[in-house]
């Protein structure tokens, strides 16, 4: 782990410098080496929560006050998004669990479990009894989408999980598990692939429709979307000790790694793309790697934690920015496969970038 050890020691460096700066800010992206604030410009944006998540993994790892107070000031913003009911969504479980959350887990701070339980209940009440899964989002120009889930909403039902042991109800985590049963048949493919949305018969609970949301296409698979599913399935493993979840995420985890082994170990935002765009996308590896790093601990199957290493080490080398003047670390994510919006700083890749290197060192958030 020694390759390994040098990275955590340069995302030291730079964090701690960037910690130092950013006290006012939810960034989501970077302009010119500067974060940009969603806090100015949309304080439920699905990824504000990201940032100071991002300082708990350094907390923890470091103990620095630099870290934590980074944090809490990010957490102040954030909060002023329970403001707007109708601008959340199911992402309130990457908004709070990871930053409030941590918090917690990492300080015991009372007011952050009460932030992060009011955050769970949001999530449980989207809960669609008929369909019995989770609703994405809300009504959008006309379009209801009641009946709609997306497999990024694994990575959401881990706060469920939590919050159904932090208060000793069962309810949160039986909401999660009816979620992951309907995702790991309606989301996950037969061969490990994944699809992003899917639409449901709001009687009979059946797939009527897939969409290909942020991938390609219907049918192919997006990169990130596969991704949320490794983590995520692993993740109710762990919280759930269920095999099921444990051999879905083994499943995905096999498809992304043969197909990245043939990609210098970088994933393309579509893993069915052609040559002629050929659009990567380092989120991608760095959400999957810490998947592989959870089912390397469970099975003991070491090519998991191989992989996850080649991904962290081509990333570090060829992705990242080591210059303390400039925020951001992991460049060349990509929000999409058709969108202008590739190959940019995206904060949720440095999240997993540092979550991955912490946790191949040991130093995950509940250790
Ligand atoms: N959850 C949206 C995305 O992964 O871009």
């Amino acid at each position: 782990m020694k390759d390994i050890k040098a990275i955590f020691d340069n995302l030291d460096k730079k964090l701690e410098a960037v910690a130092k700066r950013n006290h006012n800010k939810l960034p989501y992206t970077t302009v010119d080496g500067v974060y940009d604030n969603k806090y100015e410009t949309d304080v439920c944006w699905w990824t504000n929560g990201f940032y100071p998540g991002l300082m708990w993994v350094m907390y923890n790892a470091t103990k620095k006050d630099c870290y934590k107070e980074a944090a809490r000031a990010a957490q102040k913003l954030l909060k002023e998004a329970f403001n707007n009911r109708d601008g959340l969504h199911h992402d309130v479980g990457f908004m709070w669990y990871l930053s409030e959350g941590s918090d917690y887990i990492l300080t015991g701070d009372k007011s952050a479990r009460d932030t992060a339980l009011y955050a769970a209940d949001m999530l449980a009440a989207r809960f669609n009894l008929k369909g019995g899964f989770i609703r994405a989002w809300n009504e959008e120009n006309g379009l209801k989408r009641d009946t709609w889930t997306i497999i990024d909403c694994m990575m959401n039902i881990p706060l469920l999980y939590w919050a159904s042991k932090e208060i000793d109800d069962e309810r949160y985590a039986l909401i999660a598990k009816a979620h992951a049963d309907m995702a790991m048949g309606d989301h996950v493919r037969d061969n490990g692939s994944t699809n992003h949305i899917c639409i449901h018969d709001n009687e009979d609970r059946s797939l009527s429709e897939t969409l290909g949301g942020q991938g390609l296409k219907v049918g192919s698979c997006w990169s990130r979307g596969n991704a949320w599913a490794i983590y995520g399935f692993a993740q109710s493993f762990l919280h759930t000790n269920e095999k099921k979840y444990l051999d879905t995420a083994v499943k995905c985890a096999d498809y992304f790694i043969d197909k990245v082994e043939k990609t210098n170990w970088i994933a393309p935002s579509d893993f069915d793309q052609g040559d002629e765009h050929w659009i990567i996308d380092t989120s991608a590896g760095a959400i999957a790697a810490c998947g592989m790093v959870e089912i390397w601990k469970a099975t003991g199957n070491a090519k998991y934690r191989d992989a996850a290493i080649n991904i962290i080490k081509a990333t570090a080398e060829k992705y990242c920015d080591w210059d303390i003047e400039r925020d951001g670390v992991v460049m060349y994510g990509s929000e999409a496969y058709n969108t202008n919006s590739i190959h940019k700083h995206l904060v949720y890749a440095d999240y997993y970038f540092a979550e991955c290197v912490a946790l191949l060192l040991g130093n995950s958030r509940t250790n």
